[in-house]
């Protein structure tokens, strides 16, 4: 039906449009710098990896070619590898090299030279406290795990009880919040990257526990508990890739069920039956129930089909063997070759309704 193709199309292009795109994760080796401490190169998953690949790194003017040592593992498959900090060196060209051999043929994921400092991706902000400077000013301050304090930039998002969506603020180390209104309760979150003069990595770190000030009792700076919120930046991923696949299936499957009722509901309401003491009026009024009367049929025949009446329909067909006649099937089609009530009856059954 039109109404349901319609609706049903959006529907499946969306699924399908989830599902490419999370296919389409990028491929290549990436590489993460995590807070300086230690760093990953992953190369896919388990689902996308048919074979184990070996991970061969350099750097471009120093050491010779070395085999990683800690391959990163899911269900068995090697999906990356794990550096530890003193194998790590900043500012001096990076190399990769992740090959395979299948069947005699080597296969490369395909890998860029690399500075690692691009690479960094700072740990979240820790140790938020906010506290009133005066009556209507706020004081935001949080500390970094990470070891290079000065080389970081920051980005607070805070929102009200009353806004619903976030503000943005500044790069610096302390953040305040000037016409505070007491009425509301505000949360804050922070998170960290490393600015443009210690390397140019567009990696953020995750957003930080959040920290609430607010009108409602408690909670004057410090943490409260049950605040915590799913963060943008950290879930995204998993919204685009579990979320929305979810939802848009479930919608088809509501559909199909909201569609095969319907269909149902109008067999119920709906019934196609006309009304049969119409036609009949005739035979029972103006006959008197006499059907050889109202079917005009002549009385032999009538007679001879009798005996048959109550039986399907098919076996009609019968009728002319009981007058003595030559049968229609005695010839090329027997009777067990169209078994009874088959539509390859048709012609005889045509034939007692022309009578
Ligand atoms: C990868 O290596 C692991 C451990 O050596 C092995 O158990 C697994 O079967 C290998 N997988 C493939 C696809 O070769
Ligand atoms: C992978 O590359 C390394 C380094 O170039 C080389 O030594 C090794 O033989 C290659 N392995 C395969 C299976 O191609
Ligand atoms: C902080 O706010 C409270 C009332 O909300 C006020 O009593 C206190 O004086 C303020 N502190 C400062 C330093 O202004
Ligand atoms: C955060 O606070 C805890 C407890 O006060 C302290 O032990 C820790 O060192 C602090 N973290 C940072 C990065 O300052």
């Amino acid at each position: 039906m039109p109404p349901a193709a319609a609706f049903l199309a959006p529907a499946i292009l969306i699924v399908l449009l989830a599902r490419l795109a999370a296919a389409a994760s990028p491929t290549g080796v990436e590489c993460v710098l995590f807070n300086e401490e230690y760093m990953t190169c992953t190369w896919g998953t388990a689902e996308t990896l048919s074979t184990n690949y070996s991970l061969y790194y350099w750097y471009e003017n120093r050491s010779p070619v070395a085999e990683c040592k800690h391959y990163v593992r899911e269900r068995g498959v090697r999906v990356g590898c794990r550096f530890a900090g003193r194998e790590l060196v900043q500012f001096q060209p990076f190399r990769v090299r992740v090959n395979a051999s299948v069947g005699g043929q080597s296969r490369e994921i395909p890998s860029e030279r690399m500075e690692l400092q691009d690479l960094v991706k700072p740990e979240a902000p820790v140790n938020l406290t906010v506290r009133n400077l005066s009556s209507n000013e706020l004081e935001l301050r949080w500390s970094s795990p990470y070891p290079k304090a000065w080389c970081l930039e920051h980005a607070v998002k805070y929102k009200s009880n009353k806004d619903t969506s976030w503000t943005l603020g500044v790069k610096r180390e302390i953040f305040s919040l000037p016409s505070v209104d007491h009425e509301k309760s505000y949360t804050f979150y922070v998170r960290s990257k490393v600015n443009s003069y210690c390397g140019s990595t567009r990696l953020w770190s995750e957003w930080s526990v959040p920290v609430a000030w607010g009108s409602d009792g408690t909670g004057k700076g410090g943490h409260r508990s049950g605040w915590l919120r799913c963060a943008p930046g950290e879930h995204w991923l998993w919204i685009h890739t579990v979320f929305i696949p979810v939802i848009s299936s479930l919608l088809m499957l509501v559909l199909i069920v909201l569609l095969v009722r319907m269909e149902r509901v109008w067999v119920i309401f709906m019934p196609r039956i006309p009304n049969p003491s119409k036609n009949f009026d005739e035979l029972f009024i103006t006959h008197k129930g006499n059907f050889q009367e109202w079917a005009g049929v002549p009385k032999d025949v009538v007679e001879s089909f009798k005996p048959n009446y109550s039986e399907s329909i098919c076996h009609v067909s019968e009728v002319p063997a009981k007058e003595g006649a030559e049968p229609p099937w005695e010839g090329s089609e027997g009777p067990a070759a169209a078994p009874a009530g088959a539509p390859e009856r048709g012609p005889q059954h045509n034939s007692y309704v022309a009578v």
